[in-house]
């Protein structure tokens, strides 16, 4: 063979984490996966000569025009916010959820509404066209203009959007859809992957904005788990509250907008219906003192979110006692409690503590820190937490107790909800009074015990005037 020219290498990749390995085996020595080597052909870079620069450009920053990219709306101001203000064209978006979450309820609602002013393209590989129409005609929404597609050839679902260029196209669901070329059934992750790499090159040079919807399988993650995940721009994921009341979209990944926000809709017999002011759905209805619960108010993106906290403390039979949690960081839990012992007093070295966040919401900010701590003494104790009060605050190492942003906004919409007491950071106490709230700022975890203990009377049924 003729020197200089490179030969094609061969090597296998794994399907689920990319690892590369020369030689095939059953197991993935990056991540254990067994039957996930595939065998790719790569060139590897030649090291004499350098890779042509064809047709690249280098420019300073400053010369890049900035325009604003314009964003399409859904028509869903609960679902624009979590994508960062609507949908960018030429962006890729995996809408993933479990069956019957609401995915294809919410995009033809969305892709309805989007036609009405920019060509939309709804793919189902998933219902028929009836069934599809039916629903539309039972959601009363607007049809005449929504351009409808049942295929799962993913090379005949771009020929059309090549031939009609779309601004919207949605695909439901990839999981469904083959590449003819690809000898290997739809779902596996060969197919996902490559329907979802051919659908955003499309996306990019037609400058559409695909959306993919993504069944969750039983291990939590989209089939062909995080290979879409780093082919998007977004991932966002439609759940349901635990009542199956309201359904919430939260981004995993978003290029074009911040993942701290979340929609809510509220799943009703006509459809996704927006819940604009979702503050308080996640507060139960009855008013019952239990021991161990308290609220606390997190901040979601832009908006305030009260949400209950619950703690059991247990005499622990084991000589390492647990320290389970559900919806906030176990080592963040692990590290309060030192604190609680340390600078409180209390210890708790020979209990189980379990700490839940009710309502499947998970606390990603230190401003659950006091709340957590008032759980667990309050299910140590047994000392109920009225009802009508909240708390938050974050809790340094020394006890102290800091303010958290947005302080003055969570105080007054936990005010609104009807909520009497705060135990809140002495940082955040507003400077005047808010009418119907008692206010006891607090500068260290010393303080918010010391009220809490003289406070909470020691059976379940204590009330605080
Ligand atoms: P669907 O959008 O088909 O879920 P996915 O595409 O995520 O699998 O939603 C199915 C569920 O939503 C089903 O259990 C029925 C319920 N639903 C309503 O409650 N009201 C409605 O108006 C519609 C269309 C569906
Ligand atoms: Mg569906």
């Amino acid at each position: 063979m003729a020197t200089g020219a490179k030969k094609p290498k061969t090597v296998f990749r794994c399907s689920d984490c990319d690892t590369d390995h020369n030689k095939w085996s059953g197991q993935c020595s990056g991540c254990g996966a067994w039957n996930t080597l595939e065998q790719q052909v790569s060139v590897a870079p030649s090291r004499n000569t350098p890779a042509g620069i064809g047709n690249s450009k280098v420019t300073t920053l400053d010369k890049v025009s900035t325009k604003r990219i314009a964003r399409l709306s859904t028509g869903l101001v609960e679902f624009d916010r979590v994508l960062g203000g609507g949908l960018v064209p030429g962006s890729t978006l995996v809408l993933g959820g479990f069956p019957g979450a609401g995915k294809s309820t919410l995009l033809l609602q969305s892709a309805c509404k989007i036609a009405e002013t920019n060509p939309v393209l709804y793919v189902s590989g998933e219902e028929s066209l009836e069934q599809i129409a039916d629903r539309a005609h039972r959601l009363q929404l607007q049809t005449d203009k929504l351009q409808v597609l049942a295929e799962t050839d993913i090379s005949a679902i771009t020929a059309i959007m090549e031939r009609d260029r779309p601004a919207v196209v949605i695909v439901d669901s990839i999981q469904v859809m083959h590449h003819p070329d690809i000898d290997s059934l739809a779902g596996n992750t060969t197919q996902v992957r490559e329907c979802a790499n051919l659908l955003s090159r499309f996306a990019k040079r037609l400058n559409s904005a695909v959306i993919m919807v993504g069944h969750i399988t039983k291990s939590e993650n989209l089939a062909g788990p995080m290979t879409l995940n780093h082919l998007v721009d977004a991932t966002m994921m439609l759940s349901s509250t635990d009542d199956a009341r309201y359904r919430i979209v939260r981004s995993d990944k978003n290029r074009f907008g911040s993942v701290a926000e979340i929609g809510v809709f509220a799943m009703t017999g006509a459809g996704m219906k927006e819940v604009r002011n979702p503050s308080a759905i996640f507060l139960s209805k009855s008013n019952k003192e239990l021991p161990g619960s308290i609220i606390t108010v997190l901040w979601e993106g832009s908006r305030p979110l009260l949400v209950e906290l619950q703690a059991l403390v247990d005499q622990s039979a084991l000589g390492n006692p647990r320290r389970v949690t559900v919806g906030i960081d176990n080592t963040r839990v692990a590290m309060l409690l030192a604190v609680l012992n340390r600078h409180g007093g209390i210890a708790v070295h020979d209990q189980d503590v379990y700490v839940n966040v009710v309502g499947g919401i998970r606390v990603s900010e230190p401003s659950a820190d006091l709340a957590i701590l008032l759980s667990v003494l309050s299910s140590l104790r047994d000392r109920a937490i009225p009802p009508d009060i909240f708390a938050f605050g974050e809790i340094g190492l020394s006890g102290e107790v800091r303010p958290c942003a947005n302080g003055q906004e969570r105080i007054r919409e936990a005010a609104k909800h009807g909520f009497k007491t705060a135990i809140v950071p002495a940082a955040n106490a507003p400077k005047g009074s808010i009418p119907g709230l008692k206010l006891i700022p607090v500068h260290s975890l010393q303080e918010a015990l010391d009220w809490a203990l003289e406070s909470l009377r020691p059976t379940s049924s204590s009330h605080r005037e």
